[in-house]
């Protein structure tokens, strides 16, 4: 089957010709009757490549390249992409305010379709621009004051650990910073040394369910039971957890989970998500306050998300990347991101000697990032290898975890893993250094 074949076949199945229908312009869609399309479990060819390259072909990637670097940001799929540039045109072609109410039920329909990716309620989802919004939301909203405390882990991202700081310093509250252990033998020794942080002064718990600066992904459902069972609020930073492995946030049982849609996800730029729990809506105080709120303040988490004017063809486009996972299923992209990076993880390992992971090996503390480091390697200097030469992209890594970071999604194949850890081995016997400094 031709490329293109296959792209139309995938959108054909993937909503029995409601994918079909959606590229077509906007109104056409009846955007605000639209219901939730039934998604047939869908077997296009097999849990094999083959099926994996006609998950590829959804994608309009440059031939060649191999991605892998979707912790910082993933390509959406045509199905996304083609509905984002669809809406956005129809807010052109007819600007009035009666057109643009059709706006409001894609919203609504992408609010329902995450909740049910994250096993929460559409009443608890805000739909934000991107993980830094949800974290700074709950950071900035919760009561705090001297004689509180909250707890972090030294591995959260700077809008889950400086934001913290920052408020602290204003608001006279003591923040307390986590280290976990490099060499972690199961997830217990993660979660040791957050248990015996924790007091009867610690207000919230602030953690990631999966570093981005490691890899480790922290045993988030004890933690969390661990806090809930104290009194301790608990916000998780889902930026590496959503749309890479299941997440369900009630088995989880945190307070608050932010994610960003354009990473794992593969959603449109500039959008996220935010779950405030029910119980925990009425406490937290929004971050903005714009037009809508008297509305939205009763409307769930409806409340942290009057920010202005939206891009309202990105934000309607939010559903169609929930449906885009339904259809191949999220538990069979968890195990496919997990399977990319175990063999990444064997390979680099059977075949660089002296390789230093600073992710886990161990799928039980890690997910679909990989970071590494090699020895007398520059970082940035090696990063700079792949790309020109082998077509790879990845990220560079710094600090405790100076080294390599690769994450590989669902558009990455086994065949480009097994180039990457050539090319990591080509790079290994002939590391790079930095650079001479011009001057
Ligand atoms: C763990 C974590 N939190 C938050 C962010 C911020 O994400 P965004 O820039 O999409 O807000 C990132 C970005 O990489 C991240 O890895």
């Amino acid at each position: 089957m031709s490329t293109e074949l296959a792209r139309r076949d995938f959108l054909a199945r993937l909503a029995g010709g409601v994918a079909a229908a959606s590229l077509a312009p906007a109104t056409a869609l009846g955007a605000t009757e639209r219901v939730r399309p039934r998604l047939p479990h869908l077997s296009l060819v097999g849990e094999d490549e083959a099926y994996w390259k006609a998950v590829r072909d959804q994608f309009p990637l440059r031939a060649g390249f191999i991605y892998l670097n979707a912790a910082n940001l993933a390509p959406s799929p045509y199905l996304v992409s083609d509905t984002v540039a669809d809406l956005t045109r129809e807010i052109d072609r007819e600007m009035s305010q009666q057109n643009r109410g059709k706006f409001s039920g894609l919203r609504e329909y992408a609010r329902t379709a995450l909740a049910q990716h994250l096993g929460a309620d559409p009443d608890e989802i805000a739909i934000t621009r991107n993980t830094t919004e949800g974290n700074n939301t709950v950071v900035n909203g919760i009561n705090l004051g001297p004689g509180d405390e909250v707890v972090i882990w030294d591995q959260n991202h700077p809008t889950n650990n400086v934001a913290w700081e920052v408020r602290a310093e204003r608001y006279g509250f003591t923040v307390k910073k986590v280290k976990t252990p490099p060499a972690a033998a199961q997830p217990s020794d993660l979660a040791a040394p957050f248990l015996a942080a924790l007091t009867p002064r610690t207000k919230v718990l602030s953690i990631t369910h999966i570093s981005s600066s490691s890899g480790v992904a922290l045993p988030a459902r004890e933690l969390c039971a661990a806090a809930r069972q104290r009194g301790i609020l608990t916000l998780l930073d889902g930026a590496q957890s959503f749309g890479s492995v299941v997440v369900n946030l009630r088995d989880i049982g945190c307070d608050f989970y932010a994610g960003s849609a354009h990473k794992w996800f593969m959603g449109p730029r500039e959008t996220g998500v935010l779950f405030v729990r029910k119980e925990r809506q009425a406490a937290l105080w929004p971050q903005m306050v714009g037009i809508g709120w008297q509305s939205a303040k009763d409307h769930g988490a409806r409340k942290f998300e009057t920010l202005g004017q939206r891009d309202d063809g990105a934000v309607s486009a939010l559903g169609k990347a929930a449906d885009f996972h339904a259809t191949i299923g999220r538990e069979r992209i968890d195990a496919r991101v997990r399977e990319l990076a175990t063999r990444l993880k064997s390979g680099l390992q059977q075949r660089v000697p002296g390789i230093k992971f600073h992710t886990p090996v161990d799928s039980s503390m890690s997910a679909g990032i990989v970071i590494f480091a090699l020895p007398k390697m520059d970082n940035a200097e090696g990063a700079k290898v792949l790309y020109e030469k082998n077509q790879i992209t990845c990220a560079v890594s710094g600090g405790d975890f100076a080294g390599l970071r690769f994450a590989p999604h669902i558009y990455v194949s086994m065949q480009d893993i097994d180039k990457a850890v050539d090319a990591v081995v080509s790079l290994a016997a002939n590391p790079p250094v930095a650079a001479a400094k011009a001057g």
